[in-house]
């Protein structure tokens, strides 16, 4: 190995290999690109019962059947152990294939069960359709902010990341167009774009309906492939549904649907519906990946859908996370005026606009020692921006806890801002590394 790898593998602050590891230098680049995402790093203080944990994307399953659960699991097993208990295809089972095409229905995708491919969650989707398509140093193209799990994915594919800002109503077309002109003039392809038009994650915005077909004409025009991830888009406030990208041009689009935010994460079922050429390259990904996807999980929720109203308990869902994003938007009136952030319409999350001289990122261990926890907005960017923002989702707390919650928040940003103003923010770096002059900070 020469000196500039070791050098490099020395430098880069992965969380994995050091001088202990003894296999520290036969790890493969990718495997070094790979970090602790910041949400998951905060998991253990998070989920300390004291501590308010506004951090993590985990649903609130609480109101599920589990009574119903319990007894149609039994009765499964009873039945079709065999069955499920064995393996089963690359590209999931047909019974839940034929559901999900019901499941997109009401968002108006007609679709047919052959070109579904059922993953490990809608995360094991990104990671095969990025497999599949990305060679190191390929382009993909993503909205600024991005979701953090994603964005890992696409750094473990060594893929370049280039960002497109999105405003309140989702991914801006002309700076898309702007970014992939500039691009092709470049010379570098873009193999997709990935987007989240539905109550994003973490930026909480929807796209609208004017621009949707502005972006996928764009798409389409610079041939480039659309990734839409939709985990969220059956969770409007209003019962209200919006038009998929996929709907607006089938085969330009690859779909990511998942039954965790909208049933249970626990079971661990997403699915990508995409065209039959693509479908046909996913199916064997996903064998060289888990053989078959879980059977036990897969019948599962088929026999769910086919026997639960799983779409009152969708409008629980919907009903019980307003409550709580009222919550969260009453209490950054009350206790956080000064600082900026959206009303979501839809899904977990509020993207937040910390008062200037406030740095996220560095305020974070001391939210945690008061007992609060957030995301930083760095987390969201594969560029280091983001330290003007934090993600706060309201899924999980009870509305006081949220409450609390933003209280604590607000005590640490005032007692933050007072520091900054008497010694100046020795930890706020502009990207370029360049400390922000102290003239700068209020
Ligand atoms: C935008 C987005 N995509 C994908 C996922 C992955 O979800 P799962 O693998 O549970 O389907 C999440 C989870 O938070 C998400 O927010």
């Amino acid at each position: 190995m020469n000196d500039s790898r070791i050098a490099s593998k020395l430098d880069a602050s992965t969380g994995v290999g050091t001088r202990l590891d003894p296999w520290f230098d036969r790890y493969a680049d990718r495997a070094l690109g790979m970090k602790q995402s910041e949400t998951r790093s905060l998991f253990a203080v998070a989920n300390r019962p004291e501590v308010v944990s506004l951090a993590g994307g985990m649903p609130n399953i609480e109101g599920l059947p589990l009574d119903f659960l319990a007894e149609m699991t039994a009765k499964l097993i009873r039945e079709r152990g065999p069955q499920l208990l064995q393996y089963g295809g690359g590209q999931g089972e047909e019974e839940l294939r034929e559901m999900i095409v019901e499941v997109m229905r009401p968002e108006g995708i007609r679709a047919h069960p052959d070109d579904i491919t059922i993953t490990t969650g809608s995360q094991q989707a990104l990671d095969i359709i990025t497999q599949i398509f990305i060679n190191p140093g390929d382009v993909i193209v993503a909205e600024a902010p991005s979701y953090v799990g994603a964005l890992g994915v696409f750094r473990s594919y060594q893929a370049n990341v280039v960002h497109v800002p999105l405003d309140k109503d989702g991914l801006i077309p002309d700076a898309l167009e702007e970014t992939l002109t500039k691009l092709e003039r470049e010379g570098r392809e873009v193999k997709f774009l990935y987007t989240v038009p539905n109550f994003h994650n973490p930026a909480g915005v929807s796209m609208s309906p004017e621009r949707r077909p502005q972006i996928v004409e764009i798409c389409e025009r610079h041939h480039v492939l659309i990734l839409e991830d939709n985990p969220y888009g059956m969770l409007g406030f209003n019962d209200q549904t919006m038009t998929p990208l996929q709907t607006l041009n089938p085969d330009g689009v690859i779909y990511l649907g998942s039954f965790s935010k909208t049933f249970a994460p626990g079971y661990r079922v997403g699915w990508a519906l995409a065209n039959h050429a693509v479908t046909q390259r996913l199916i064997l990904a996903n064998e060289n990946a888990v053989l078959s996807p879980t059977k036990m999980g897969q019948l599962s929720i088929a026999e769910y859908l086919r026997s639960y109203d799983w779409m009152a308990q969708i409008k629980e869902y919907r009903s019980m996370y307003r409550e709580r994003r009222d919550a969260m938007t009453a209490a950054l009136d009350k206790y956080l005026p000064q600082a900026s952030w959206n009303v979501p319409e839809g899904g977990f999350y509020t993207w937040v606009k910390v008062p200037e001289g406030i740095d996220a990122k560095a305020m974070l261990p001391r939210a945690t020692t008061n007992l609060v926890a957030y995301v930083s907005g760095t987390a969201f960017y594969a560029d280091g921006q983001g330290g003007d923002h934090m993600r706060l989702s309201f899924c999980y707390p009870t509305p006081e806890r949220i409450e609390e919650g933003v209280r604590r928040l607000s005590t640490v940003i005032k007692s933050e801002l007072e520091t900054v103003e008497m010694f100046g923010n020795p930890e706020r770096h502009t990207d370029t590394g360049v400390e922000t002059p102290n003239s700068n900070l209020r």
